[in-house]
């Protein structure tokens, strides 16, 4: 078979978002979030995060994803950060269960959702977390397709024994690093597994403990550290569609690192949803992953150049 009906026959990536109508800064559960600052601007950052969410959904697309997209609620102004509606993989989707009153009631809208997308057979499987045990979706488990494994953020926001839960619903290994800085509350802002084997990761928002449990799994070479200025741009906070990085922004060091890899750095600014503490990723849900697919046509660290 040929690189190019390889390529072709690749199934498009599915992801969930949701519309960013009711998206607001009303109230704070993390450093980023500054309701007075937001009111002050009034409609004017709401303006631009419709338009910056609108540059996100079309580069996805344009870079091959497929996008549902959930119908947005009043009232529920982090609805929009669909990437800790659940954790997906193999059709299951666990729901999340959120540590703050003002998020627990976006819980039976994403229920809701994902009942939908069950009905539409794209999930086979919707799950419900034990009451006593909380876990924040996607945006505290991220997928390692390289490694065959769930990284999962502890301490700010999701339980540590919700490692045994995440272990239990998918049988795959859950490996809970607790978060260390505040400012990089969900796993999602501070580490991003890549396609290749590399892992973007910001060691300061980790523990010791959480950097050595990295480090044990992430060989030298796969390590790709970010300094603060560009872990403060959300850089690792990225969806990564093959070999194409989307994110808010970033420093042109990381870029050439990153291209250096063999990957395409597509930036799309996301800053008004910075002011919630979010960015690309956060505002995106992978609903096709798939345990036995593992990058099986990358190489440590770096795509082979011939295939470009
Ligand atoms: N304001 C939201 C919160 O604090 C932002 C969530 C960002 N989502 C993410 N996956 N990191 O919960």
């Amino acid at each position: 078979m040929n690189i190019r009906a390889t390529l072709a026959d690749k199934p498009r990536p599915r992801y969930l978002m949701c519309n960013p109508q009711h998206f607001a800064v009303t109230y704070s559960i993390n450093p980023w979030m500054d309701p007075k600052a937001w009111a002050a601007t009034g409609q004017v950052l709401h303006a631009k995060a419709q338009q910056q969410w609108d540059g996100l959904h079309r580069a996805l697309i344009r870079h091959g994803a497929n996008v549902d997209v959930l119908v947005p609620a009043s009232g529920l102004p982090d609805l929009v950060f669909t990437a800790n509606a659940a954790v997906v993989l193999d059709g299951k989707a666990l729901l999340a269960r959120f540590r703050h009153p003002e998020r627990r009631r976006e819980e039976p809208i994403y229920a809701e959702g994902f009942h939908a997308l069950r009905a539409r057979g794209l999930i086979d499987q919707v799950i419900a977390m034990p009451d006593d045990v909380v876990l924040e979706g996607a945006g505290d488990c991220l997928w390692d397709a390289r490694r065959g494994l769930f990284w999962m953020g502890a301490g700010f926001r999701s339980d540590k024994r919700a490692a045994g839960v995440v272990d239990d619903v998918f049988g795959v290994a859950c490996v809970p690093l607790d978060l260390a800085d505040p400012s990089f509350y969900h796993l999602d802002t501070a580490l991003c597994p890549l396609p290749c084997g590399g892992v973007i990761y910001h060691p300061g928002a980790f523990t010791e403990e959480a950097r050595a449990a990295i480090e044990l799994r992430v060989a030298p070479a796969d390590r790709i550290a970010l300094d603060i200025a560009d872990a403060e741009l959300f850089a690792a906070n990225a969806v990564c569609l093959d070999r194409v990085i989307v994110m808010s922004s970033c420093s042109a060091a990381l870029r050439e690192t990153l291209e250096q890899r063999g990957y395409t750095v597509v930036t799309t600014l996301l800053d008004a949803f910075l002011r919630s503490g979010g960015s690309a990723c956060c505002l995106t849900l992978r609903l096709d992953r798939n345990s036995r697919a593992t990058a099986q046509d990358a190489v440590t660290g770096t795509w082979a150049t011939q295939r470009q």
